[in-house]
């Protein structure tokens, strides 16, 4: 009776034990005053005024781009964020409070997010680690609490946060003081950290920002370099491969904004830009005037398939599973047991383009084949998949066992 007695209190004295170890550690892990915290579950989607626009930015432009993602469907398929770039600042007042330029923004940042959130969207902001942006405005340096609470009452949802002029900083200090500003402001906001990969931004802790810029900026051709570090599509490509394991949901590689639309490239070419990009679970900041698009453009933004690949919650950053040296295979595991795939034709002439399920690890022999431009399905296919890939341009599929 005795032993019964003592064993049946050891049982509830290890139950509450490893009940208040349970509890402290989910309330570690929760982290649930951080409003920062579990956001950015899928790669983020948006638009940002840069590629297009430059310094070139107002309000009257912010507010006909937030209806034309509406009206075009865009917001209707995923697309959130409208993202101003720099230039919209000017100076700082005597307070040291950041000042907008009143001639390009004369109703205030307020007003722009209030019209922005009108529609069913939400608004970002561009600033800088450094002393200035990279356009000259006044950076972030010093002032991170101040803006992070003019961003929180500006009522502001996303924060690109620039690398020029910080001669001298160390980086994941920088990018960790303006995260804890943002966190103490009080406002759920997406962090991306614009710091070219220079320091290794998939190496820091997860908890600085949702995603991080790994090269220097892409310019709207198939393969050019810019002597001041401007990379076209392809070689912008070929510098995520490696990076997939540091992605996952919260915390993405961002191989910089869309091109899609702005003229540089060929439709064939966008095609595989998007393709590309959605394979990399990459963020979809769209980059282009979308008051003023083509059909193929609005064609290529919206395909509901193609961001779903992007999209998918298990959140897998695709790779490179085949480089035969201008063409190549891309894989992306699916939440669903599937795989999504890019064949990548960087060739100059059409070529066929081969993969093995054993290549994309599906141990089966047969599968179902979904081309996903086409939107139609092409049938069960043993062991293998082939299909003529045009020149600068790709196929892609999703292989269902
Ligand atoms: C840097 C960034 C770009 C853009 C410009 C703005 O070059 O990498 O994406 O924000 O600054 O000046």
């Amino acid at each position: 009776m005795k032993k019964w007695i003592t064993k049946t209190i050891g049982f509830i004295f290890f139950g509450i034990v490893l009940f208040q170890v349970i509890f402290m550690i989910s309330c570690r892990e929760r982290q649930p005053s951080d409003p920062l915290a579990d956001l950015a579950q899928t790669p983020p989607m948006g638009w940002n005024s840069w590629n297009k626009f430059g310094c070139d930015v107002d309000e009257k432009m912010i507010m006909e781009i937030s209806d034309a993602m509406v009206a075009s469907g865009m917001r209707d398929v995923g697309y959130e964020f409208i993202v101003i770039d720099d230039c919209w600042q000017i100076s700082r007042d005597s307070m040291g409070n950041i000042v907008a330029d009143s001639e390009r923004f004369p109703s205030g940042i307020k007003a722009l997010a209030d019209y922005v959130h009108s529609k069913g969207l939400k608004f970002g902001l561009y600033s800088c680690a450094g002393t200035k942006t990279c356009q000259g405005r006044p950076g972030g340096k010093g002032f991170e609490e101040l803006d992070a609470k003019q961003y929180a009452a500006w009522e502001v949802d996303y924060l690109k946060y620039d690398w020029c002029n910080t001669k001298g900083m160390d980086a994941q200090q920088a990018y960790r003081k303006m995260r804890d500003a943002l966190s103490a402001a009080g406002r759920p906001l997406v962090f991306s950290m614009c710091e070219w990969g220079t320091n290794k931004p998939w190496l820091w802790p997860e908890s600085i920002g949702h995603l991080w810029r790994t090269t220097g900026d892409i310019q709207d051709c198939w393969d050019c370099t810019r002597d001041w570090g401007g990379m076209g599509f392809t070689k912008i490509l070929d510098l995520q491969v490696g990076l997939e394991k540091y992605a996952g949901p919260g915390h993405w590689n961002d191989p910089d904004m869309l091109e899609v639309g702005n003229g540089g490239m060929n439709i064939t070419e966008y095609r595989a830009h998007f393709s590309l990009w959605s394979i990399l679970a990459a963020p979809l900041m769209a980059g282009n005037d979308l008051r003023a698009m083509s059909e193929e453009t609005v064609e290529i933004l919206t395909n509901p398939e193609v961001i779903a690949i992007d999209q998918d919650p298990l959140g897998v950053q695709g790779q490179k599973v085949r480089d035969d040296g201008d063409l190549e295979v891309w894989s992306k595991p699916l939440m669903d047991g599937s795989r999504a795939v890019v064949l990548l034709n960087r060739s100059t002439e059409d070529a066929e383009i081969s993969v093995s399920w054993e290549e994309i690890e599906l141990s089966v022999s047969e599968a179902s084949v979904r081309d996903l431009w086409k939107k139609e399905n092409l049938g069960r296919f043993q062991n293998k998949f082939s299909a003529l890939v045009p020149y600068h341009g790709v196929i892609m599929i999703k292989v269902t066992p």
